[in-house]
């Protein structure tokens, strides 16, 4: 399973970076407003700064809604670096769009994604990532882990290479669950992948494994 880190801030990306377990980024505009960046120079500035710490892929985006104006960005943010893949969101000309920039190899994270059927159409137009966002889901009352297994089902069923995305993911245990489930990979704020690393079992077990061998060693 991939893991790919939810934030634009530059700080954790870099952490994430040196743990040495980071497959990716996604940004959006929420998250790129939080970091304060703000004008198309400082916010594409900041694009390559991400790129420029990490290895794999980095989701950058669109603003725009319209067919022209999503082709227009899409192919401007990827002059930026070779590791940013364009975030289309999941409406009618968002899905045209990523046919277009598929059928010319450039690759595409199709977002806000809440069912199966939007989920079949960024398939089907071959979007590169697909993002289910299931804490928005769990919110509302649905089940957001349902939904990755559904699409799961969805794309082995016809051997979609649309890589399951999942987004939105607020704690480990929704981590946990969507390796359970297969999702390719998952999206989520630092914390949560740090979260990984505790247990009060490893805690009490290496305080007494250090106190042993002080006991001997001085
Ligand atoms: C994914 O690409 C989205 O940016 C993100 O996961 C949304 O998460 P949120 O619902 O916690 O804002």
């Amino acid at each position: 399973m991939k893991f790919f880190i939810d934030t634009a801030n530059l700080s954790e990306i870099k952490e994430a970076q040196d743990l040495g377990i980071l497959d990716g980024v996604t940004t959006n505009p929420s998250l790129m407003a939080k970091e304060g960046i703000k004008g198309k120079d400082n916010v594409y500035r900041h694009y390559k700064a991400i790129c420029d710490l990490v290895t794999g892929d980095v989701s950058a985006e669109v603003i725009a809604t319209d067919y022209k104006g999503i082709i227009e960005e899409g192919e401007e943010l990827v002059t930026i670096d070779s590791k940013i893949v364009v975030k289309v969101p999941m409406i009618k000309d968002g899905v045209k769009a990523i046919r277009y920039f598929t059928d010319r190899g450039i690759k595409t994270n199709c977002t806000l994604v809440f069912s199966a059927g939007q989920a079949l159409l960024a398939a089907k137009a071959g979007a590169t990532y697909v993002s289910p966002f299931i804490g928005r889901l769990d919110d509302i009352g649905s089940d957001g882990l349902e939904l990755i297994a559904q699409i799961k089902n969805i794309y082995d069923n016809y051997g979609y290479t649309t890589e399951i995305l999942a987004a939105s993911v607020r704690h480990t245990m929704h981590l946990i669950e969507c390796a359970e489930i297969g999702a390719d990979v998952a999206t989520c704020p630092l914390s949560v992948i740090t979260s990984l690393l505790k247990h009060p079992l490893t805690a009490s077990g290496l305080e007494t494994f250090l106190a042993d061998h002080k006991k001997v060693n001085g």
